[in-house]
């Protein structure tokens, strides 16, 4: 039977919640990846160092062992440096989060008036914490995106220091931004790489589908294919996984968040393998992440097969995307 190796995997942008949820959740990506990029979207949203590094350690005590490495984020607001210095050891990174635009973002920036920020980003700049961001503009939902890339010029332009990492980009524009700005980074979840808008609402409505950004056209997601499957030295993975429970998503008011924590690997894998190209697969999902970050995660190894997987039902009461259907890919063995 075929099977793939993959070393210390790294999911670079992720959501665990807290509570019990959060012990329901968290296990599932320590079993197969080493490290993750926590997002700071907790209600209220994580902003201070006590906050922090409690929800680090809620987080550790989550996990069945030490094997896994939780790379904090706090929530962007206009910092200034001296909080910046006595949270930089703890973080690996900032989030920002336009506000209102998704989940639990409601205090994130309403204005991006680069001289507000200025002093903030010049901080993290010198002190070389990387800037994630939630690029969606609050206009037509399929152009949200595309709108946002005006705002990443002017953060890339006037902020040449400053790492930014464009969040889980869905778009052709996007793709197209990351050789125009030396600063510009992406990362790209696995349900992009698979859904069009049709996959959400083009026959019945599909709840667990549906996310923020909002997957896009078919060009777009060859575009996404192109440059993940090339593995792009400036694109990591980042699942975006978002769990959310059963009741919030089969519901009217959909909750945004595709919940792919457990298959992503697999899904990857199939994916990777489907276009012949298994051997960039790795430099995707951990190489990149590793030297753009420059992080050195622990040792992981997962062993994948080529054989049928259906998908459990739920785990834990969230459902996963493509739940009950059979996928190519299966998890053999992790050490
Ligand atoms: C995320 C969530 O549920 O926290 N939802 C989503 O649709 N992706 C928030 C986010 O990353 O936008
Ligand atoms: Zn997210």
């Amino acid at each position: 039977m075929k099977t793939h190796t993959l070393l210390m995997p790294l999911d670079m942008h992720l959501h665990l919640r807290d509570g019990v949820m959060l012990e329901n959740i968290a296990p599932l990506t320590a079993y197969s990846f080493s490290g993750a990029i926590i997002m700071p979207n907790l209600v209220p949203p994580v902003t201070s160092l006590k906050d922090v590094k409690a929800y680090k350690e809620r987080i550790m005590a989550a996990v069945p062992n030490d094997y896994f490495e939780p790379y904090m984020t706090i929530f962007y607001k206009n910092y200034d440096k001296a909080f910046l210095e006595s949270v930089a050891d703890e973080i690996t990174a900032i989030k920002l989060y336009p506000a209102g635009i998704t989940t639990n973002s409601e205090d994130g920036v309403s204005s991006f008036d680069i001289e507000k920020m200025r002093p903030t980003l010049e901080a993290m700049s010198a002190l070389e914490i990387p800037l994630c961001v939630h690029g969606e503009t609050d206009g037509f939902v399929m152009d949200r995106e595309a709108e946002f890339m005006s705002v990443y010029e002017s953060l890339a332009t006037s902020f040449p220091n400053l790492k930014i990492i464009m969040e889980h980009i869905t778009t052709k524009a996007a793709v197209e931004m990351l050789d125009k700005h030396d600063n510009l980074y992406a990362t790209i979840t696995v349900h992009h790489l698979l859904l069009t808008l049709d996959d959400v609402i083009g026959g019945m409505m599909m709840p667990h589908n549906f996310c923020k950004p909002i997957a896009k056209r078919p060009e777009d997601l060859d575009a996404l294919l192109n440059i993940a499957l090339k593995a792009h030295p400036k694109v990591m993975f980042g699942s975006d996984s978002a769990p959310h429970p059963k009741d919030k998503k089969e519901s009217s008011g959909c909750a945004a968040g595709v919940f792919t924590a457990p298959i992503a690997l697999q899904l990857l894998c199939e994916i990777f393998d489907q276009y012949n190209k298994l051997d960039n697969l790795q430099t995707f999902v951990s190489d990149n992440a590793q030297s753009i970050y420059r992080i050195c995660p622990e040792f992981k190894e997962i062993i994948l097969e080529n054989r049928p997987f259906v998908v459990p039902d739920n785990y834990s009461g969230v459902i996963p995307m493509y739940a009950k259907e059979t996928i190519g890919w299966a998890i053999e063995n992790v050490e």
